[in-house]
């Protein structure tokens, strides 16, 4: 077995998720490459070294630039604000480094432009985490898709909803707080939670041509952390818009951090003219289907227990019927990207596929701004 030696920058929420990933994933997959975790990187030395002795990272480094320096370093994870995803990014190809970014992959389509020629010039494998591909039923949901039994296709619509920017004292920047601060995520919801929902839409359905949107702050000043003054929120606090889909259909998107009692409700439901399919995050395992075909007596929703062993990536984990959580997703995506350095088909979205999303999300941001269809 090959070892990959991984950097990885930042030790937040995704820091952890990716971990744990790299971690498990030679212990259920059958794969040629073994994630070894040779460093994390922080700005400051004592959470980076915590972060290291609970995770079990060989070394530290404060800076991500000495990071990229090291020989002992073949992949790169970058697990760190959006606004600094681009020159990471270019540094880590220009350093020959393979990459694995977060979500969104850029603050705007320039930026995300010159990452992918960065590493389509350096010839580095690259990947961008848009993780709910590879939830099972997700997965699943393509393979119905792509068999052709929902046949033409009318109808796509998302929601990611969440409730924890409503009180108006939060404040914005800063550790954990950087969402709301639009210099470092580039935009609200849209980039945040609507990119997630595009780049499923787009796997799932193919191309999205133009949109029409608008958009919402409710709260129009907060604190910055890092300055202590009250400052204007430049971000999206909630989005909605209407799109065409290269294959004709319609579809409808909505995202918001203003719905109270929702956490992370992420839901899809795809309309064809057979069939029909829906999903939601609160009951990941699951996938809801209606086949026009069935016999009149018994047609209706089917709700599929995605756990048994030919669903997708079930057959290396436990006995039929049992769960997985939201965190397999990124164990899946690990084995996909190792998967892919074995056989030379990379495993995507690769910044190339994650591009066309940041396309996306800038139109729909112009589209609110100057309130007509903009094409992507
Ligand atoms: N795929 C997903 O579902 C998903 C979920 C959450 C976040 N994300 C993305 O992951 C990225 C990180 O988000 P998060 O939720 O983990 O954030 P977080 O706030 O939990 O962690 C961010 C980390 O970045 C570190 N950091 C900031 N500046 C740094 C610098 N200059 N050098 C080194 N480290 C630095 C912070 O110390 C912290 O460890 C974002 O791009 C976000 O959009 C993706």
């Amino acid at each position: 077995m090959k070892d990959l030696n991984i950097g990885m920058i930042g030790y937040g929420f995704m820091g952890r998720a990716h971990t744990n990933a790299y971690k498990r994933v030679n212990d259920f997959f059958d794969l040629e490459y073994r994630p070894v975790l040779k460093a994390a990187c922080a700005r400051n030395a004592g959470p980076a070294q915590e972060f290291a002795d609970n995770w079990g990272y060989e070394s530290i480094e404060t800076d991500w630039r000495q990071l990229l320096q090291r020989d002992d370093i073949d992949a790169v994870d970058i697990c760190v604000p959006n606004n600094l995803h681009k020159e990471i990014s270019i540094a880590a190809a220009e350093a020959g480094k393979m990459i694995l970014c977060e979500k969104p992959i850029s603050m705007n389509t320039a930026e995300g432009e010159e990452m992918c020629e960065a590493v389509e010039r350096a010839g580095v494998p690259n990947m961008v985490w848009y993780n709910y591909r590879r939830i099972p039923a997700v997965t699943h949901a393509r393979n119905i898709i792509a068999s052709g039994k929902l046949g033409r296709i009318f109808h796509y619509r998302a929601n990611f909803l969440q409730d924890w920017t409503i009180a108006e004292d939060l404040p914005q920047g800063g550790n954990g707080l950087w969402r709301l601060d639009v210099d470092a995520a580039g935009s609200g919801v849209t980039g945040d939670l609507l990119a997630h929902c595009i780049d499923t839409a787009i796997w799932l359905n193919g191309a999205i041509s133009n949109v029409t949107a608008m958009t919402e702050t409710f709260v129009k000043e907060r604190v910055h952390s890092d300055t202590g003054n009250v400052q204007p929120v430049g971000i999206d606090d909630a989005c909605a818009f209407l799109c065409h889909f290269d294959n004709g259909s319609l579809g409808l998107f909505e995202s918001t951090r203003y719905a109270r009692g929702h956490k992370a409700l992420y839901t899809f439901e795809i309309n064809g003219e057979n069939g029909s399919l829906k999903w939601d995050l609160h009951d990941l395992n699951r996938l809801e289907y209606f086949d026009y075909e069935d016999d009149s007596p018994v047609r209706g929703w089917r709700s599929i227990h995605i756990s048994d062993g030919d669903h997708p990536y079930l057959g290396n984990w436990w006995v039929p019927g049992l769960c997985l959580g939201y965190e397999h997703s990124f164990v899946h995506q690990v084995a996909d990207f190792l998967l892919g350095l074995a056989n030379g088909k990379p495993a995507g979205p690769t910044f190339r596929d994650a591009l066309e999303t940041q396309k996306v999300c800038d139109a729909v941001l112009e589209s609110a701004k100057s309130k007509a269809w903009v094409d992507v």
